[in-house]
């Protein structure tokens, strides 16, 4: 028996499908009904202006129809509403998804909650910043996941220039990391931030141990009231030896990928202060806004969803590129992975069913223009059909010739062009090795000015076009069982138990290890 979404999406498969350059031709409006501007006055925390460009996609009118009565059958509206309400929307683990909370969107209790909490972290990020711990000028921030790669990004998209504490983020287990960091900073003048939801990851409390360890035996007299502890487990923090007034919890219902708003954002705070994070959230709060008010193929998470959904279910799509024309973005791909593939990368329903059709693409990408020198090769010729995501801000990130901007711009709205386009670059027009075959579908995100509002509202916007991808998909976009077998069988290689196969025995063996 087929499922109400196989069947759907059996619809969808039959329709027609134009080219792009078909949909372009028949309808001389399609870039005003397939892009939106999105516009926000925060306050006294600027402005946001994002043009959202989904043109270039091949969803038309049918398939957006069908994919509208998708959502509608999936209660897209209502579980959009459960999100926000505090409603039991991670049902695996019977937790609510707060992270809105986090930026003012939630439930009132949540909301205030949250307040709270930021309100806190904002006095200790001020006590700091007065010199309360000491003359602080570098901070080695030690998470993983979820718990660094938020801050890794924002931090290097918003601290280029300038920066109140030189900020280091640690992740990896690797030794090699920690000793970087530890050559770039001045033990007398670091402090240390533990960001683990749970407090009992291994890399992180490994290398915690290694910086409390580097502060004592370079002379520093309490190294570990230089620690600061960023967690939903303050109790695990004050066991580890955390001293209460600088633990800045957050709550358990804010998933560990979803967490930048919260005291996992406390580097970020450190490195350009309390008002640049505050504008963070201001600017992902203007989208939770437009999401939750926005219906069907206006709502902009959703069409993104909607393309994401079509490209991976109706045409076979593997994977997803994304490329940021903008050295600030650098890290977004990474930050993007986790999010989306730790979210979305699941094989059953809600309900434990398995799924009958391809789940999450695999999402990978780079910075442009240097991208186009070494993969974008494979995205014009290539024999995959790979939709790509295009990011650039109209205002430089540079003070150099506005030369240097204007032909990052240029390039970037080349390729997207080119990709869709095609034709053949040899004199006769004829040379196979030199054609492209063109009809290869971009979307383009292009901020006004990439601040804090504009990096808020990014990444905000990609939360929700995961949450929608889930729903239209039927699974579950916040838990991720499937971390943990390899945490196990990596405990029982560790504690020499477990019956290994002949492979993994010899590795083992060929390492020293049993
Ligand atoms: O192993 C995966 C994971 O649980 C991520 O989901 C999470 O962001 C990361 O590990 C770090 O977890 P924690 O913040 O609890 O240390």
């Amino acid at each position: 028996m087929t499922d109400p979404i196989s069947t759907a999406w059996d619809a969808i498969c039959a329709l027609p499908q134009p080219s792009l350059t078909e949909l372009f031709d028949a309808d001389t409006d399609r870039v005003g009904k397939m892009s939106q501007r999105l516009e926000a006055s925060l306050d006294d925390l600027g402005e946001l202006g994002i043009l959202f460009d989904w043109s270039k996609t091949h969803l038309d009118d049918d398939v957006l129809a069908k994919l509208e009565a998708l959502a509608k059958h999936q209660d897209f509206a209502g579980q959009r509403e459960a999100l926000f309400n505090g409603g039991i929307v991670n049902a695996t683990e019977g937790r609510a998804a707060t992270h809105g909370a986090m930026r003012g969107s939630g439930t009132e209790a949540q909301v205030e909650e949250a307040e709270a909490l930021t309100a806190r972290m904002g006095i200790l990020v001020e006590a700091i910043h007065q010199g309360a711990l000491g003359e602080i000028n570098h901070l080695i921030h030690i998470g993983i996941g979820g718990s660094a790669l938020g801050p890794a990004l924002a931090v290097d998209a918003l601290g280029r220039d300038l920066t109140l504490v030189d900020v280091h983020v640690v992740s990896n287990i690797d030794g090699l990391a920690l000793e970087q960091a530890f050559a770039a900073c001045d033990p007398a003048t670091t402090l240390i931030a533990i960001a683990s939801k749970t407090f009992t990851t291994t890399e992180t409390m490994t290398n915690a141990a290694s910086a409390l360890k580097w502060l004592e035996e370079n002379g520093v007299d309490d190294p570990a009231g230089r620690v600061v502890a960023l967690t939903a487990n303050p109790e695990g923090a004050v066991k580890w030896g955390v001293d209460e007034t600088r633990i800045l919890p957050f709550p358990e219902s804010v998933g560990g990928r979803y967490s930048l708003w919260s005291s996992i954002g406390f580097p970020v705070a450190i490195a350009v202060g309390m008002e640049d994070f505050q504008a963070m959230l201001a600017g992902a709060q203007a989208i939770d806004t437009h999401f939750r008010e926005a219906e069907g193929r206006a709502n902009l998470p959703l069409l993104a969803a909607f393309a994401d959904q079509y490209y991976t279910r109706a045409r076979g799509c593997q994977t997803r590129a994304v490329f940021a024309y903008d050295e600030r973005l650098t890290l977004l791909p990474d930050y993007l992975q986790q999010l989306e593939m730790e979210s979305n990368g699941k094989r059953v329903l809600k309900d434990g069913i398995p799924v009958g059709l391809p789940t999450a693409a695999v999402t990978w990408g780079g910075v442009g223009t240097d991208a186009q020198h070494a993969v974008f090769q494979l995205l014009h010729q290539g024999t995959h059909l790979i939709p790509v995501d295009f990011i650039a801000s109209i205002a430089p990130g540079d003070e150099l010739d506005p030369a240097h901007h204007k032909s990052l711009l240029i390039n970037c709205f080349a390729q997207g062009a080119a990709l869709m386009a095609g034709g053949n670059m040899s004199a006769d027009g004829k040379d196979p090795a030199r054609a492209f075959p063109g009809d290869r579908p971009s979307a383009m995100m292009l901020v006004d000015d990439l601040d804090a509002a504009a990096l808020g509202a990014l990444i905000a916007f990609h939360e929700h076009r995961t949450f929608a991808n889930a729903v239209l998909m039927g699974i579950n976009p916040f838990d991720q069982f499937g971390v943990e077998l390899g945490k196990k069988m990596a405990k029982d290689i560790d504690a020499g138990e477990g019956n290994f196969d002949a492979s993994t025995k010899a590795l083992m063996k060929a390492a020293g290890m049993g």
